[in-house]
């Protein structure tokens, strides 16, 4: 089955407002009216609404890098799907290895914030992957299935629509040193057949898994190739508007 390629730009805490409102101006230059991948980009959260009036009217759509799984109340520092929603985002990174390492969230949590994310209507995107040690172990599988089925727990398979996961191995992140493509794919791969046994193959088949990790514009070509890739969550290279545009280029051709 074709999925269409999504690639997503995850700005973590770079920018200022006005970095901010220039890189979203010139994306929406190259890309406003990008009809072969699905696009978003994920600014500082309070850059959204910057970023949401840049946007407006083009194809690139809007999220957020986290919420919370609460609907309101005594959470410090903390923001609600639905005020995500009320700023105009489609999209939410959860459970992001920055956020599972540094800021020590738990699958559970991370469970909880999906499940909250699609209730709010938006659309999550469920980050996975190894630490370096863990592939040096051969535990690469295990953990990424272990995270995949902990963090899908209790998602109704009318709701995986909505669910995009990204295969974001830990030591690819910010690293430079991306997986291969044969890397890449076959944990792709092993994720889709646990899609599959999860939800059944209709779904699995349906559903997009990004790869994150040193992607930019010359070597996003490869690994987009490959069958179970289905796009990127792209860091420090989304940072920069040519480059993204190249990556994005470099999935409209395939
Ligand atoms: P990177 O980050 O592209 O800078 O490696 C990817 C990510 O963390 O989503």
């Amino acid at each position: 089955m074709a999925r269409k390629l999504f690639i997503a730009g995850n700005w973590k805490m770079n920018t200022s407002a006005a970095e901010a409102a220039a890189l979203a101006t010139d994306l929406v230059g190259r890309l406003g009216a990008e009809a072969k991948v699905d696009l978003a980009v994920c600014p500082p959260s309070v850059y959204l609404t910057t970023v949401r009036d840049v946007l407006k009217g083009s194809a690139i759509a809007l999220g957020a890098q986290n919420a919370w799984y609460e609907d309101n109340g005594a959470y410090t520092g903390e923001l609600s799907t639905a005020m995500l929603a009320d700023v105009g985002c489609a999209y939410v990174i959860v459970g992001h290895s920055e956020r599972r390492h540094i800021l020590g969230e738990t699958d559970a949590m991370i469970n909880r914030k999906v499940l909250k994310v699609l209730a709010g209507g938006l659309k999550p995107i469920l980050c996975v992957g190894e630490l370096l040690e863990q592939r040096k172990a051969d535990q690469t599988d295990d953990v990424v299935a272990r995270q995949v089925k902990l963090g899908l727990k209790g998602v109704a398979p009318t709701d995986m629509a909505r669910v995009t996961i990204a295969y974001e191995p830990v030591w690819a992140i910010g690293t430079g040193e991306v997986a291969t493509p044969q890397q890449a794919q076959a944990v792709h791969a092993m994720i889709r057949d646990l899609l599959a046994d999860l939800f059944g193959k209709t779904i699995a088949d349906a559903t997009r898994i990004q790869y994150g990790g040193s992607v930019k514009a010359s070597n996003a070509g490869d690994l987009l190739a490959c069958k179970d890739i289905d796009g990127a969550l792209v860091g420090g290279a989304s940072l920069k508007a040519a480059e993204f545009a190249g990556i994005v280029a470099a999935g409209a051709k395939l």
